[in-house]
This record gives C-alpha cells, structure tokens and sequence, in this order.
C-alpha cells in the first residue's frame, strides 16, 4: 500500500496502549482524537511517541488566531508529527497555527509538526451543512476551504476520499492529503456519511488513510490491518 494508514486510537488510554503495542511492526502512525487527549493530555502523546509511533494529534483547533497559536504551540512541544485546525478557522487562523508549531518544536528542538487543515467533516453530507447555513455541496465546499488552507500555508488537508483529487489537484503532488471516512468494503460504515474503500481512496490521491473503528473494534486488530494492506 503506498499510502500509510494511520490508526484512529478512539478509546481509553489503557485500550489505547495496549492496540498501540499490538500494533507495533503493522503501521506507523496513529491518531490521538479528543476522546484520548481530553481524557489523559499531552503525556499520551509522548507515551505513543516513545513507542515508536508517529503520532498525529487530532484536536481540530478552531477558535481567534491568538488562542490556535498557543495551543499549535503547545502541541509541538508534545512531539506530535501532525495536527488539525478548522479550515473554516479562516486564513489567518490557520497561519497562526503554523506559526505556533514553528515556534513550539524550536524551543524543544523538535521536527515541526505538519498542519492539517480539516476541510468538510466526513459525518456531514449537503442536507447537514445546509443545516449550518452552508448551501455549497460538500464537494464545492472541500474545494472552496482547501484553496484557503493551501493560502494559509499548511502542509495538507484532511476530507474525505471522494474528495481527494480535488483536494490534490489543488494542494499540489508534495502535501499530504489525509482521508479519514475509509471503509473496506467488508466493514460497517457507522456514523460516516462519504465513505470509500482504502483502493479507492488511493487511487484518488490520499497520502495517508484514517481507519478507526474497521481496526480498534475487531477481533484480531493486526488481521484487518493486514487484510486492508493486502486490498489496497
Ligand atoms: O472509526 P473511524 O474510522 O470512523 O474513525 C475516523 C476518525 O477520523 C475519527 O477519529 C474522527 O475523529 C476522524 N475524522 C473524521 N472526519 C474528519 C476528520 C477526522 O472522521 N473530517
């Protein structure tokens, strides 16, 4: 599989752990969402890092500029490798985000995490942004926040795998284009709403693929892990 795929850690720390050693050897990076970070903080981060793993911090931050920029900075300290913000943050939200990241791996003479800017949710389809006031298609939308994230200057963009070309084509062959809503075709799609299997997603252009619960809920972890390998 050329994409690598990053497993979303969406339970507790013990649980957490413990999937992270299994899985030690079959991937490379996993996600620590809000569900894990709000319940253990920073110290989790480190913990996954000191595992070996590259760890993507999934906060989503969206608030006034001056406030992403403390917290991208405070991420960074963490050793985290990638973190969210809101595209719809706005321009300037997004290059104080960059800023922080900047600024917190020099104090601690860290790798700068990447910036990823969340483009359209993938639990959300046209009748639910209509809902929020956006009459724009998801499609429209992706497209429309992902020429604003590539202003901004962050590294990549998260949507969903029916996005992914356009997102590419926008952000160019070097960002990273990162595609949670991933479903093989043997898994249940739960609360996801734009879904594709992982060939697809590739096919379209994602640098890595967010899997969560196709891989955390199963049986034997490592197998699905395999077994999607195998199908991308
Ligand atoms: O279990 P599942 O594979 O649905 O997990 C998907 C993960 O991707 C979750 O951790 C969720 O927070 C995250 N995510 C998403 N849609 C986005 C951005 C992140 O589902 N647009």
């Amino acid at each position: 599989m050329r994409a690598a795929i990053i497993v979303a850690l969406d339970t507790d720390a013990h649980t957490a752990l413990s999937l992270a050693r299994t899985l030690r050897g079959h991937v490379s990076h996993l996600k620590v969402g809000m569900t894990l970070y709000y319940a253990e903080g920073p110290d989790i981060v480190k913990r996954l890092g000191d595992l070996g793993f590259s760890v993507f911090v999934d906060l989503k931050l969206h608030d006034i500029p001056h406030q992403v920029e403390g917290a991208a900075r405070q991420i960074a300290r963490t050793g985290a490798r990638m973190f969210t913000v809101h595209a719809s943050g706005g321009r300037e939200m997004m290059e104080a985000a960059v800023r922080g990241a900047c600024a917190g791996s020099a104090e601690c003479g860290s790798d700068t995490p990447d910036v990823l800017a969340v483009t359209v949710l993938t639990s959300l389809d046209a009748q639910s942004l209509a809902t929020v006031g956006v009459d724009a298609s998801p499609a429209d939308q992706v497209q429309r926040l992902t020429w604003l994230a590539r202003e901004a200057g962050v590294q990549g963009v998260v949507c969903s795998p029916v996005e992914a070309a356009a997102a590419r084509s926008i952000m160019g062959s070097e960002a990273l284009v990162v595609t949670p809503g991933v479903r093989p075709s043997w898994a249940s799609c739960d609360d996801q709403a734009r879904v594709a299997t992982p060939g697809d997603a590739l096919v379209s252009g994602a640098s890595h693929l967010v899997i969560g619960r196709p891989i955390t809920a199963a049986s034997e972890p490592t197998a699905s892990v395999e077994r999607i390998i195998a199908e991308g």
